[in-house]
């Protein structure tokens, strides 16, 4: 960042990148600038090239069988997980969810419940668990189960591949949504037993906003949720029957995909795993700072290795919305309050009233922003509303 701030609400979006992100984006609008898949010239050519290795790479990430044109681009994991459950489900239908999805899930099954579609939401806990008994009860006839990996409030990341192996047996389907563990956690769709991954770009995996998709597997056929050009087969009335054509209708975002390609690459050079461990580092140091402080409570458990980058408190006597104001103001760290998206969560955690301090982390934070992150909390907690207005 040119600034001198502390970002830690990589949880909303890795507003930091890696130069080689950045650089992709501009060489991308310098170099290519076309519209890949589009025309016959050479400059829709090399877009259409940069987008068949983001695809790849994306497979490679994801462990993802089979043919990369099964990983759809869309403009983020709210369309890819519209896509899949707007395609996937009819009135009758039964899909089994968490109360530890955000509202990416949530909505888009509440408007189909309206459809006629029965859904079933399982609760969840202040400790980010699962009853796997009521689950196994809920999926008996269930069409899809859908799955937050990682939850963005409580930080808890689920069970998926024992979720995904009892799916099966009751004869569901399973969508996962990555949107806050791509990048941030390994994810291998084969070892986990995931037919359906949606994803977005902005966050773990460092591209732009704008970048998202969705895989499915082989054997899974979606109906187009968009129709319109894709720059083949023009003279026929419907969408093309093969994917991605099938589910990516209009104008794709070249220079966001090259960025994102760049951001994959990142991810593959460095390793998921050691950005996981490094980021678990990071958050135990940033739990301990905040726990100890007078004050502060911490409203997310810590979780150890199994969780996400997310730590979530609260100030005694102070709003969330301020809190993050003054952090920001006074501290340059900035952090996101509220609800963040997920109003669930907040209702597990007992904040659904008043919302809650996130502080998020990713690739880049340092032990260095944790530290005074954490002087930044205290200071505040100490000073309480005094400096309101
Ligand atoms: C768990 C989860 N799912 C879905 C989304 C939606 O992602 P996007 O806004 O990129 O569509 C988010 C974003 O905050 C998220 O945290």
């Amino acid at each position: 960042m040119t600034d001198d701030v502390i970002y830690l609400d990589y949880a909303a979006t890795s507003a930091v990148r890696p130069d080689t992100v950045t650089e992709a984006v501009a060489r991308y609008l310098r170099d290519v600038g076309a519209t890949p898949g589009r025309a016959g010239h050479r400059r829709a050519v090399d877009a259409g090239r940069i987008v068949l290795r983001c695809r790849r790479k994306l497979a490679q990430l994801f462990n993802a069988p089979g043919d990369p044109g099964r990983l759809t681009f869309h403009l983020n994991a709210t369309q890819a997980l519209n896509t899949a459950l707007f395609g996937l489900l009819r009135p009758g239908d039964r899909v089994v969810r968490t109360e530890y999805d955000h509202n990416a899930v949530r909505r888009p099954v509440l408007a189909l419940k309206q459809r006629g579609v029965q859904a079933v939401v399982i609760e969840g806990d202040v400790h980010g668990g699962l009853s796997m008994f009521e689950v196994e009860h809920a999926l008996k006839g269930a069409r899809l189960l859908v799955i937050t990996h990682a939850n963005n409030v409580i930080g808890n990341v689920l069970p998926v591949a024992d979720l995904a192996r009892m799916a099966h047996e009751a004869g569901a389907l399973v969508l996962m949504d990555a949107a806050q563990s791509a990048g941030h956690l390994p994810i291998d769709v084969e070892r986990m037993g995931i037919d359906l991954l949606a994803f977005t770009g902005h966050k773990g995996l460092l591209g732009p906003q704008g970048t998202g998709g969705l895989w499915v597997r082989e054997g899974i056929e979606l109906p187009p949720a968009f129709f319109g050009g894709t720059g083949g087969d023009s003279d026929s009335p419907d969408m093309p029957d093969t994917l991605p054509d099938r589910l990516e209708a209009g104008s794709m975002n070249g220079p966001g995909i090259a960025g994102l390609l760049a951001g994959v690459e990142w991810l593959l050079e460095h390793g998921v795993d050691a950005v996981h461990r490094r980021e678990t580092r990071l958050k135990q140091r940033l739990w301990e700072a905040l726990y100890d402080v007078p004050g502060v409570v911490m409203q997310s458990p810590m979780h150890g290795a199994d969780g996400a980058g997310i730590v979530m408190i609260t100030i005694d006597e102070i709003d969330p919305a301020e809190a993050a104001l003054r952090l920001d103001r006074e501290f340059g760290v900035l952090v996101r309050a509220g609800l963040h998206c997920a109003p669930e969560s907040h209702t597990l955690l007992g904040t659904g009233a008043t919302g809650a301090i996130r502080l998020s982390l990713g690739w880049a934070t340092t032990a260095e922003d944790v530290d005074r992150a954490a002087a930044a909390v205290a200071r505040i907690a100490e000073t309480k509303g005094s400096r309101r207005g």
